[in-house]
């Protein structure tokens, strides 16, 4: 059962509990992919418990003192690693964040067991390609990874954009891993619907341990997180978000790339 429905801006919202959200995999699977594919976004609420997307926080923070930093092809065997993504104007997506990025075959940790079900539910609303999409390396050039992205306070940021939509992944869906108004106070994720102007923010309706899942076509980001803050990138808070990601590997010739929507992103708009 939908909890809530909103449209807002033509950006049709549902929130619904997990229960009913599994329910509707099973018996209204058309339907749901049908919803999504016309730009409608669902909000799972208490996905994950917040003890446990909190205790994952703890240990990323923990594991970066001693994983790989800089930037690694995206190939079998690669290191899971942290990076920060600074502020480029010129590049592909704007952005700031600091990232985190991790790959099943590092089998020092528990990511991968913890967000199964996550992928999971984007095999079941893509093509059932494969049985387990997590275990997925290079097999048709595609690679499985978990993304860990903390929007930094004094202004953590994601240029709207849309990302490639393929046969093995067929909706985006993110982890929330951190309280609005707790772990910042101004900013956040938002979508727009592409036929209207005006963007949605969400962070507000959402808390740790929801999971948003919209089409990687709807255009959306993250604005500015407290752009008057001191802007300190050792910092534990800031936003929060896990993905799990299904992606073309850098095996693949044709790979695709995000596409920015917009030409200007003002600075605290
Ligand atoms: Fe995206």
């Amino acid at each position: 059962m939908v909890l809530i429905e909103k449209n807002i801006e033509n950006l049709g919202i549902k929130i619904i509990d997990k229960n009913s959200f599994i329910l509707y995999l099973e018996r209204n699977l058309t339907y749901l992919i049908d919803s999504i594919e016309n730009y409608e976004l669902y909000i799972i609420k208490n996905f994950y418990s917040k003890e446990l997307i909190l205790s994952l926080r703890y240990e990323i923070l923990n594991l970066s003192q001693t994983m790989a930093q800089g930037i690694y092809s995206c190939v079998d065997g690669c290191p899971d690693y942290w990076r920060i993504h600074t502020s480029n104007p010129t590049a592909n997506i704007d952005k700031l964040i600091k990232a985190y990025y991790f790959h099943n075959w590092n089998k020092n940790w528990y990511l991968f067991s913890a967000f199964k079900e996550l992928f999971e539910i984007k095999n079941i609303l893509s093509t059932n390609v494969g049985e387990n999409q997590s275990q997925t390396n290079s097999f048709q050039d595609i690679i499985s990874r978990i993304v860990v992205f903390q929007y930094p306070r004094g202004g953590g940021y994601l240029e709207e954009h849309t990302d490639p939509l393929t046969v093995f992944s067929k909706v985006q869906i993110a982890v929330v891993a951190s309280e609005y108004g707790e772990d910042y106070q101004s900013g956040g994720f938002y979508a727009r619907h592409p036929k209207q102007d005006n963007e949605t923010y969400l962070d507000g309706q959402t808390g740790i341990g929801d999971i948003i899942i919209f089409s990687p076509r709807l255009p959306h980001g993250v604005q500015y997180i407290e752009p008057d803050s001191c802007l300190n990138l050792n910092a534990s808070d800031g936003r929060w978000s896990f993905i799990p990601l299904i992606v073309k590997s850098d095996y693949a010739l044709d790979r695709k790339r995000p596409q920015k929507t917009r030409k200007i992103c003002k600075l605290g708009k």
